[in-house]
């Protein structure tokens, strides 16, 4: 039977070690990536596709992220008094974006780990995972097609790019077959992070997914994996494998994405989305021309 699926479940409760010490205090999924901040951009992007209960799953640190989707009377009152209509309507967006709720995760002990935490706000229901890291660009479709997918399918469903073979020790790799749907292909077995030479494809898995109910199930019998943290991978590759609730199948994006969660592909998201931006993008493009060509 198919369902409505309606929640979307965004694990933010990583350490972010990449980005110390900017992390030290703060999530980094609160990071801005030109003047929002990378959270919002994935709760924006699950509300687009029809998913209004997103359930966070926080860590340490966890008040910057629930304060940024609450009220901030002083601020608005503030922003009011003054009339500065276009700034309060920034601030009060993102209050009622969605139905938030949140649960701790407790000790960061992976991906999977954290997947798990969501459970009970879950029950029986297919669900999505977006993570922070990952920022889709708005302009290109990609979970709502994969909740069409899991709909016609009733299997769990996740997100596939074609990488550069030398980037592949760095992601999740499917081994696939191809359905008769263009884009979209029946996953075989998954590998976290081969070691270079390894890499048994390039399709790599980026952050979002579309699961059965059915993977608690399998995470709960999951063993710590690569870097002693329970892997969603392992048990996406269990339920591949033995064909658990349907297997799974990958939508392989062609879009713009943004990896928000390494240095320098952080930077080059800010310079990419601003440059695009009606309001700083024609003072930036003359000035980055001209700091480039100063470069050489
Ligand atoms: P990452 O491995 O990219 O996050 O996890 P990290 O561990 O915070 O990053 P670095 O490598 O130390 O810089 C992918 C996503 O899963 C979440 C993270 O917040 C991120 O959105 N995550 C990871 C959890 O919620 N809990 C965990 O135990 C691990």
């Amino acid at each position: 039977m198919a369902f409505r699926i309606t929640k979307a479940v965004i694990p933010a409760a990583g350490l972010g070690t990449r980005f110390l010490p900017a992390t030290k205090a703060m999530p980094k999924e609160m990071l801005p990536v030109v003047d929002k901040p990378a959270i919002q951009y994935v709760v924006e992007e699950a509300v687009a596709a029809g998913l209004t209960d997103v359930l966070m799953i926080t860590g340490r640190n966890k008040n910057a992220l629930e304060n940024h989707f609450d009220r901030v009377t002083e601020l608005e009152a503030t922003l009011e008094e003054k009339g500065d209509v276009d700034r309060l309507a920034k601030v009060e967006y993102s209050n009622d974006l969605a139905d938030m709720h949140y649960v701790r995760q407790g000790d960061p002990r992976g991906l999977g780990h954290a997947v798990m935490r969501a459970r009970m706000h879950v029950g029986r229901e297919p669900f999505a995972v977006l993570l922070g890291d990952d920022l889709i660009d708005e302009r290109d479709v990609l979970l709502s097609r994969m909740i069409e997918e899991q709909n016609n399918r009733n299997a769990t469903i996740i997100a596939l790019m074609e990488v550069d073979p030398s980037m592949t020790h760095m992601y999740g790799i499917a081994t696939v077959e191809m359905t008769g749907t263009p884009d979209v292909v029946k996953v075989t077995g998954l590998v976290e992070k081969p070691s270079a030479g390894t890499s048994p494809s390039n399709y790599a898995i980026i952050g979002r997914y579309v699961l059965q109910p059915d993977v608690f199930d399998v995470l709960e019998h999951t063993e710590p994996g690569k870097g002693g943290e329970i892997q969603l991978t392992d048990a996406l590759q269990s339920m591949a494998a033995n064909n658990i609730a349907g297997g799974v199948y990958g939508v392989v994006f062609r879009g713009r994405r943004y990896d928000t969660g390494d240095r320098l592909d952080y930077i080059k998201a800010i310079v990419q989305l601003a440059v695009e931006r009606p309001d700083l993008g024609p003072d930036l493009k003359p000035w980055l021309k001209q700091f480039s060509a100063d470069l050489d």
